[in-house]
């Protein structure tokens, strides 16, 4: 019988050659505060491309420099970026694995460094730096990301996600925790999502049929009744390919029933799996190959994502096809060393 995670799939008409993905992971420290790709993520995505994974997302990429989470992440808000990620897209595509680039927007959690204000859907009183949006600013988002999907087609890649998870701002839009307005993108969630409906349209049109547009979902936005709501009307709005991580808040967490024996993060990612037709990615310290196969041989994703494995050891995807040996991830406390730099991960030193 074939190992579960080496059967083929085809994702819009595309073979993707495993069920294994490269989960966006920005590396802290390896661009410049131009955002433009450098040698040292070149270099790293040479090698974690080279290591086997059927889909790799390119870490959170900027579309405006005044939305970035920190100083020195990616961008895509010029067309001065669009070379560097040409060379990312081309590595991808050299290793027969399908390329696609997050783009992202921190709203609330924009780093001080880059902007005096932190715009969002709804000020928050306990951030006396943030504000919330005029429409004439959302739509110059709404512009930003169709901008950002349109280059990054330019640069190679077969498809975006859009950052929606992790409490940044296409998350803070879709959950009422955060949005507490009461104009057209506010009150419902019909409203809440119009500015992810118009970026997914915007990009359909601009970028066509067969771009893969995807999307990173908090599925407890604010709980998990409102992530599948959110996710089928994602997937109504063109949505090809879905996410599911947490939504950047430890309220309403759903409790796995007894013998589920993954967290609350990949438990949602399966619920909302059996409420779409689009293929769903699940993700969340599925740590080992045992366990992410035992999920897609279940039919519980289509996907599993493996973050941290995959930086402890590049080439875990394929150590796991050649039945050798993996050089496993510490699971650092508190938390990962890669938010500082690659470099300090003890897997890594040799
Ligand atoms: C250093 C680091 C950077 C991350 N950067 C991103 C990011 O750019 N975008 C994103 O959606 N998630 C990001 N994540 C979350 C991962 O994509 C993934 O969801 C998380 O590590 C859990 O999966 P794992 O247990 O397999 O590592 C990051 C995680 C780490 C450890």
């Amino acid at each position: 019988m074939p190992h579960p995670l080496f059967t083929p799939y085809l994702l819009k008409g595309l073979p993707v050659k495993n069920r294994i993905v490269f989960p966006p992971v920005v590396c802290f420290g390896y661009a410049l505060e131009d955002g433009i790709v450098t040698a040292k993520n070149v270099d790293h995505y040479r090698q974690t491309a080279a290591g086997g994974a059927g889909i790799i997302i390119t870490e959170a990429t900027a579309v405006l420099s005044d939305g970035r989470l920190a100083p020195f992440q990616l961008g895509i808000w010029s067309d001065a970026h669009i070379p560097g990620m040409s060379t990312i897209a081309s590595l991808v595509k050299k290793e027969n694995a399908i390329s696609l680039l997050q783009i992202h927007h921190a709203g609330l959690l924009t780093n001080e460094h880059v902007s005096t204000t932190a715009k969002a859907p709804s000020a928050d009183e306990k951030n006396p730096r943030s504000a919330e949006l005029t429409v004439a600013e959302i739509i110059e988002i709404r512009e930003a990301f169709i901008n950002a999907a349109e280059r990054a087609k330019k640069a190679g890649f077969q498809g975006v996600e859009l950052h929606g998870a992790h409490g940044y701002l296409l998350n803070q839009f879709a959950s009422s925790l955060f949005n507490h307005r009461t104009d057209e993108y506010g009150g419902n969630m019909e409203k809440n999502l119009k500015l992810a409906t118009d970026i997914i349209h915007g990009i359909r049109q601009r970028c066509g049929e067969d771009f893969i547009i995807g999307y990173r979902l908090g599925a407890n936005s604010p709980a998990l009744e409102d992530g599948t709501i959110i996710a089928k009307h994602l997937e109504k709005a063109g949505v090809d390919l879905l996410h599911v991580s947490h939504g950047g808040s430890l309220l309403n967490l759903p409790r796995p029933p007894k013998g589920f024996d993954y967290n609350w993060i990949v438990y949602s990612g399966t619920v909302i799996k059996t409420t779409v037709s689009i293929p769903v990615i699940v993700v969340n310290e599925i740590k080992t190959q045992e366990r992410a196969a035992w999920l897609i041989e279940n039919n519980h994703a289509d996907f599993t994502a493996l973050g941290r494995p995959q930086l402890a050891d590049p080439n875990w995807v394929n150590h796991v096809l050649n039945n050798e040996k993996i050089n496993l991830c510490h699971q650092c406390k508190p938390k990962c060393r890669w938010f500082e730099a690659g470099a300090l991960c003890p897997a890594r030193k040799k």
